[in-house]
């Protein structure tokens, strides 16, 4: 089908829980400090979710307030896309539970999972289907409960994650705004690199994985550095080049917030002051598909993204999978 709409983000809104676990409190537990988690990562503190509360609950808070934001109704959803890789349950999706939850009773809904990169897979998933006419207000929402899969005795690992979500609505905007590129990839030869290795159809839950801790994330952290590092400024030129804008013209980058290393090395390659680039892994960490969302919505509602600003997002993940899109702000 062809292009018949122009897709654009119309609105944003976000929920983080309100527990704060800095570095000085992980340094009670594991062997680390404060000063190694800062100059390493960039990292101070990051929310935890209670033990009672799962990603569609973190989720449906960050619906509701996109949905007023939007001044639009449950209803007025026509499909809502969860980007997690840490649903409540393998099924049914997320979504399905965000959707009950605020009630789209007209809206598809389903799980997208592409780690870190799941938000930027949504919502330039969700701009094909509004730019086909196929859908008018899709719901994309990061969001996640990294905390539950965390090992808490891994100083690698524990330091660096988060929960949080962030939702937007992908919809149709003035011709000249919303999306101008959108940079998708992928590479499975990493697939080790990152993981959580049972759980699945490959390693059903038995005692032997609960003993060898394969509920956990693994990481093999220098080598997704690496990755990382090349990825984040390379997809950020990359979604630049492809709107046939020139870096002068990039207003706003938002990257995924994995390490403070990491995004300096895009903002670098992309010549952009500080100012010009979100950063919230300070007080979050890494709340891999809602870091992005996060992010772009306290700088909405912080006033630092307006219309007609071209805004550069970017993200890497586990798979190993990447994403990046140049929008022109619309609202
Ligand atoms: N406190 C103190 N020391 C530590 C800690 C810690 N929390 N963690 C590791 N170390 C030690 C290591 O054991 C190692 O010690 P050794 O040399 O005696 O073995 C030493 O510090 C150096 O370790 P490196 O791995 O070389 O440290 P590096 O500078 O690479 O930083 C980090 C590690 C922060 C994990 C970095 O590699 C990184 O950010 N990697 C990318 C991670 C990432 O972005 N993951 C998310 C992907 S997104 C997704 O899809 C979920």
């Amino acid at each position: 089908m062809a292009k018949l709409f122009n897709g654009g983000i119309i609105a944003t809104g976000s929920y983080v829980p309100e527990k704060v676990i800095t570095n000085h409190d992980l340094a009670r537990i594991v062997d680390t400090s404060d000063e190694w988690i800062v100059t390493r990562t960039g990292i101070r503190e990051r929310r935890i979710a209670d033990p009672h509360i799962a990603t569609s609950d973190l989720a449906t808070i960050a619906a509701r307030r996109t949905l007023e934001s939007a001044h639009l109704t449950p209803q007025d959803i026509d499909m809502i896309i969860v980007a997690t890789v840490t649903p409540d349950m393998h099924f049914p999706s997320t979504a399905c539970l965000v959707q009950r939850n605020i009630g789209a009773t007209n809206a598809s809904a389903f799980d997208l999972e592409a780690a870190c990169s799941g938000f930027l897979y949504g919502i330039i998933v969700a701009n094909q289907f509004v730019a086909t006419g196929f859908c008018k207000n899709v719901m994309v929402i990061g969001a996640e409960c990294m905390s539950k899969f965390v090992n808490w005795k891994d100083r690698n690992t524990c330091i660096l994650f988060g929960d949080g979500a962030g939702a937007v609505i992908v919809s149709r905007v003035d011709e000249g705004y919303g999306f101008l590129s959108q940079v998708l990839g992928a590479d499975g030869s990493g697939a080790e690199l990152l993981m959580l290795e049972a759980g699945g159809s490959r390693k059903p839950p038995t005692f032997e994985t609960v003993e060898k801790e394969l509920h956990y994330i693994h990481m093999d952290g220098s080598e997704v550095f690496k990755f990382a590092v090349q990825t984040m400024a390379a997809m950020a030129e990359e979604a630049v080049q492809r709107a046939g804008l020139t870096k002068e013209q990039v207003d706003f980058l938002i990257p995924h917030q994995a390490n403070i290393r990491i995004i300096e090395a895009a903002r670098k390659k992309l010549e952009l002051p500080e100012d010009k680039v979100y950063i919230n892994l300070d007080r979050y960490g890494n709340m891999s598909a809602a870091s992005i969302p996060v992010a772009l919505d306290e700088a909405v509602k912080q006033g630092r993204i307006k219309k007609g600003h071209n805004i550069v997002m970017v993200g890497f993940g586990a798979g190993l999978t990447w994403g990046a899109c140049t929008i022109r702000w619309a609202v």
